[in-house]
């Protein structure tokens, strides 16, 4: 049965689907990545399709949106709904790390958040930790050092406002050590483990809090391919 979001049949989805934010990106996995991509879904242009890895895998390839509560409504129909066992979402952060270059992949095997996603679970008081799959995580690290790509395996910050009212706010973060910030990976690794499934989130650092040079468009299109072929290699070892 169709969602209230997703039009898709029951069947339609891989049992892993990779999560871009933007829809058009999702397309462009399915033209680029994918064999006999099929278009899934496409309410509100939120556009999913399923085909093959040339591997011969069948994955599917869907968009979230921007946001927490984009990606909650898109996360929670796929594993409720369609039988999904694992997204991976694939996208873009800020860097807070010196270490960290434009280029770079980060890896969220934490994730935290200025958000109240989990106060619906009353926790009294208590905040939960929200983790990566180890083994989606452990598949994403190998098939990325094969790509000779420079990795980093840490917590990222899931942040609800991409303006924020404080220039410095960033600051308190960096100091524990936070890699860098997105805004979508704490909702979703909260609702993998609501439902038992696994997720990861891989990050291309696209930007720097402490300044640094601006990647070409070449630069920008090569490590974009790069993380997108790290992630169909973990669908293909799922
Ligand atoms: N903030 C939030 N999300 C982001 C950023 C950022 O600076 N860069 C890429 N995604």
């Amino acid at each position: 049965m169709p969602t209230p979001h997703i039009s898709a049949q029951p069947g339609d989805f891989a049992k892993l689907v990779l999560m871009p934010g933007d829809p058009l990106r999702a397309k462009f996995i399915a033209d680029n990545f994918l064999v006999d991509a099929k278009l899934v879904t496409s309410v509100r242009n939120v556009f999913g399709y399923t085909g093959k890895t040339k591997n011969g895998t069948l994955v599917s390839v869907m968009a979230s949106g921007m946001g927490m509560p984009s990606l909650g409504i898109y996360a929670n129909e796929l594993f409720s709904q369609y039988g999904v066992e694992a997204i991976i979402r694939i996208g873009t952060c800020g860097t807070y790390q010196k270490e960290c270059a434009v280029g770079d992949i980060i890896l969220a095997q934490g994730s935290c958040t200025d958000s109240n996603w989990m106060g619906e679970y009353d926790l009294h008081g208590g905040v939960y930790s929200a983790i990566a799959d180890f083994s989606l995580l452990l598949s994403a690290y190998d098939e990325g050092k094969k790509l000779g790509k420079k990795i980093h395996v840490g917590n990222v910050l899931a942040a609800d406002h991409f303006y924020c009212k404080s220039p410095d706010e960033w600051k308190k973060w960096a100091e524990l050590g936070v890699l860098g910030v997105e805004m979508e990976s704490y909702a979703l690794y909260c609702i993998a483990a609501k439902y038992h499934k696994k997720a990861l989130t891989i990050l291309t650092v696209s930007d720097s809090f402490l300044g640094s040079e601006a990647m070409t468009s070449e630069e920008r299109q090569k490590n974009l391919l790069d993380m997108i072929e790290t992630a169909i290699g973990v669908a293909d070892r799922f």
